[in-house]
């Protein structure tokens, strides 16, 4: 063990609860996945929480422990589900509308899904068009709704004997939204509440009513949600950790694995054509041009923070990238993503890169969840307060300091995951240098 400090952690003792805004094909995919997963009938393929191991001091110390052994994590059979939706269906009924899992994983565990009934949503049509729920709040301000969400929290952590609680935003995208005067500061936010501004979504309102309950909440979708100067001020003063935005799952992936390649051989791109064809809720309700400009926003940015035009003009200066989403019934959560890529090497010769992912979103975005419930709750634990720019890893569009360029690559990004565990238990940071296997003389 080095010198580093270890950070005081507190115990993962008791029930952690989980609450999900949005109880669609992401949250119901996640919870059946975990009740099988506790039941012995499936594997949690995905989670570096239960699956990755982390090397630890020299190559010559053969010490890979799990993560889940060396941080103390919250227990798979210590966790319980709470979630809010508009639509009333059960975990069970929105699992059988999702269509993402097969019966061999639904009808075992039926009860337990039926057991999750959403609690009524804070929920406006204004900001997802192509939704209508009837299980909704009344309220005369956006202030009294929030509070409602409070109680919410409370009377579930109550009554479900938890002893910490995480929300993960799992709801449907909102339409796009700037930041604006409503955002800049707390005592604007609270007033925009009181008057019923616009200016403030519902995804606001759940982040407002996570921080005000101490409550790590991490957003899913590309909403600006807590990403604003007022919620992450309030994250600060109540020393909770936010992150967001937006799951990555399926073509970012990707792109966040091959725009790096190009850079780190100095390979040029002219242009990157991603087009997906899906057919889920969630492909409908991005078929609204004004959700598909919040989810546009978010996967646009990865390129030119991972290819630095300005430092780079030669190579991606005039890259030209586009992303489209079509809604495709037929395809239900199986999702089809295709990337043309046009790339130029030595003497700026052409060639090009075809990509054709055949993913399932729900199936990649599961894991994910679990690992932002599970490490938002250490974060807590370990005292961390505001932007977890460590968890960048499971965001497409990650937040990072406002004086920041955010981290897109995906191996910067687990490196960082990894080195930030390593620190919080005073573990030595792993740099790859390596030079004290060769140079004579040293240990
Ligand atoms: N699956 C992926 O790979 C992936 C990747 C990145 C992001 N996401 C995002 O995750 C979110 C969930 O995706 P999904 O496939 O589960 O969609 P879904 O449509 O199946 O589920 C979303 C649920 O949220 C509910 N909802 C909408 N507004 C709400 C509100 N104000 N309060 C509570 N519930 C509300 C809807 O009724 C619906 O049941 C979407 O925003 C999606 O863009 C998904």
């Amino acid at each position: 063990m080095s010198e580093a400090k270890r950070r005081d952690i507190e115990p993962a003792e008791g029930k952690l609860g989980v609450l999900l805004v949005g109880l669609g094909a992401v949250a119901t995919t996640y919870i059946a996945g975990v009740e099988n997963v506790r039941r012995g009938l499936g594997t949690p393929v995905g989670s570096l929480a239960e699956l990755s191991t982390i090397r630890l001091g020299k190559r010559t110390e053969q010490r890979y422990p799990k993560i889940r052994d060396f941080v103390p994590l919250a227990g798979l059979d210590d966790l319980v589900f709470g979630a809010w939706d508009p639509i009333p269906d059960d975990a069970y009924d929105s699992c059988k509308v999702a269509g993402v899992l097969e019966s061999s994983h639904t009808e075992p565990i039926a009860d337990f899904l039926k057991s999750i009934e959403p609690m009524t949503a804070v929920f406006d049509q204004h900001y997802v068009k192509r939704l209508e729920g009837s299980n909704v709040k009344s309220g005369k301000t956006k202030r009294d709704l929030a509070e409602a969400l409070r109680e919410d929290i409370r009377n579930f952590k109550e009554k479900n004997g938890c002893s910490r609680l995480v929300m993960v935003w799992c709801a449907s995208t909102e339409v796009f939204i700037a930041p604006g005067p409503a955002h800049a500061s707390i005592e604007a936010f609270e007033k925009a509440m009181d008057e019923n501004d616009p200016a403030i979504a519902p995804s606001m309102l759940y982040a407002w009513a996570s921080l005000m309950e101490n409550v790590p909440f991490a957003n899913g979708a590309p909403n600006l949600s807590i990403d604003t100067p007022a919620l992450l001020q309030l994250a600060m003063d109540r020393r909770v950790p936010v992150g967001g935005k937006d799951f990555k799952t399926g073509q970012t992936l990707m792109k966040t694995v091959i725009s790096p390649m190009l850079k780190a051989r100095m390979i040029g791109l002219s242009g990157w054509f991603s087009t997906n064809i899906l057919g889920n809720r969630d492909g409908e309700v991005l078929d609204d041009p004004e959700s598909f400009k919040t989810k546009e926003e978010s996967k646009l940015g990865v390129l030119e923070h991972i290819l630095q035009p300005s430092l780079y003009p030669e190579l991606y200066g005039n890259a030209y990238h586009k992303v489209r989403i079509n809604y495709y019934p037929p395809r239900g959560d199986n999702k089809e993503g295709w990337d043309s890529i046009d790339i130029f090497g030595w003497l700026g010769y052409p060639m090009q890169i075809k990509v054709n992912f055949l993913c399932r979103d729900s199936i990649l975005a599961a894991p994910i969840v679990h690992d932002l419930a599970l490490f938002f709750d250490l974060a807590q634990r370990a005292g961390m307060s505001g932007i977890q720019e460590w968890l960048s890893f499971y965001f497409k569009s990650p937040m990072a300091a406002p004086e920041l360029t955010p981290e897109h690559d995906l191996f910067i990004q687990h490196a960082k995951l990894k080195n930030t565990l390593r620190w919080l238990v005073g573990e030595e940071q792993i740099t790859h240098l390596g030079v004290e296997y060769y140079e004579y003389g040293q240990t």
